[in-house]
């Protein structure tokens, strides 16, 4: 089992009062499964992702990362683990302005120490990975909101993670464009990586192969999808 969660619970204290974020969750991922987590807003979808992609730790229960309870490990191994396991994929793509393409892409091997010559020839082949070889050179600024997110795409896959963790990524971007990169999602996940996609859209959520739905704190429904949307 890749992720294995259990009870699991999340609290914010706001002053005197206590906010119910996550209410006693329990959900198991599989290494290569392609899992959609949908619900309304402030339902505690990104909640759930912070704790996944150990940005944030629970207020109770266990969340196990391939076998390790995240809970013992300290500060640096958790940040290592993170660093070399989860790829992260936002909605404004968290791109560095001043970077271009493939120092942006670099930049988690920088943090984990790799040689400068590696790092750029695995930057250069993830940025080929996600065809945008032909851009590396270029500036956030300087490509459009499909290219950035392939960028970011590029950064998530560069150190091999675990799991790629998506958080609306086609949110900002208009339509046809969120359907290429659902596209590329779909291509990622048959070469075996793991993604967990977050959407409030039916449509982005379609594309996984296991639904999961959650409102309240509480997962509401967790199924196979049976209408998998084709990609042509
Ligand atoms: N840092 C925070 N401090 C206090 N309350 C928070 C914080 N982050 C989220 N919440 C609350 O937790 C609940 C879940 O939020 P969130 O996980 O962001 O939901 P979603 O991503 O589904 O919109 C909401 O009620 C929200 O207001
Ligand atoms: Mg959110």
């Amino acid at each position: 089992m890749l992720i294995e969660i259990k009870n699991l619970t999340k609290n914010y204290s706001m002053g005197e009062n206590e906010v119910p974020a996550l209410k006693s969750i329990n959900l198991s991922i599989n290494k290569n499964e392609y899992v959609s987590i949908m619900g309304p807003s402030g339902s505690g979808k990104s909640t759930l992702m912070n704790i996944l992609g150990c940005l944030d730790t629970p207020t109770d229960g266990i969340y196990k990362f391939k076998n390790v309870d995240v809970n013992s490990l300290d500060d640096d191994a958790l940040s290592a683990m993170r660093n070399k396991e989860i790829g992260f994929i936002f909605q404004n793509f968290n791109l560095l302005p001043r970077l271009n393409a493939l120092q942006n892409v670099e930049l988690p091997l920088v943090y984990s120490g790799v040689p400068t010559a590696e790092r750029k020839s695995r930057a250069l082949k993830s940025l080929e990975r996600v065809g945008l070889a032909d851009r590396i050179d270029h500036k956030p600024g300087e490509l459009s909101g499909g290219q950035r997110q392939r960028v970011a795409i590029a950064r998530a896959l560069v150190t091999n993670p675990g799991i790629l963790l998506a958080d609306e990524p086609t949110g900002a971007l208009d339509s046809r464009t969120g359907e290429d990169i659902m596209r590329l999602f779909h291509d990622l996940h048959q070469e075996g990586n793991t993604i967990i996609l977050i959407t409030h859209e039916q449509e982005i959520a379609d594309h996984a192969h296991r639904n999961i739905f959650i409102k309240d704190g509480m997962i509401h429904y967790d199924r196979p999808n049976e209408n998998k949307k084709q990609i042509v």
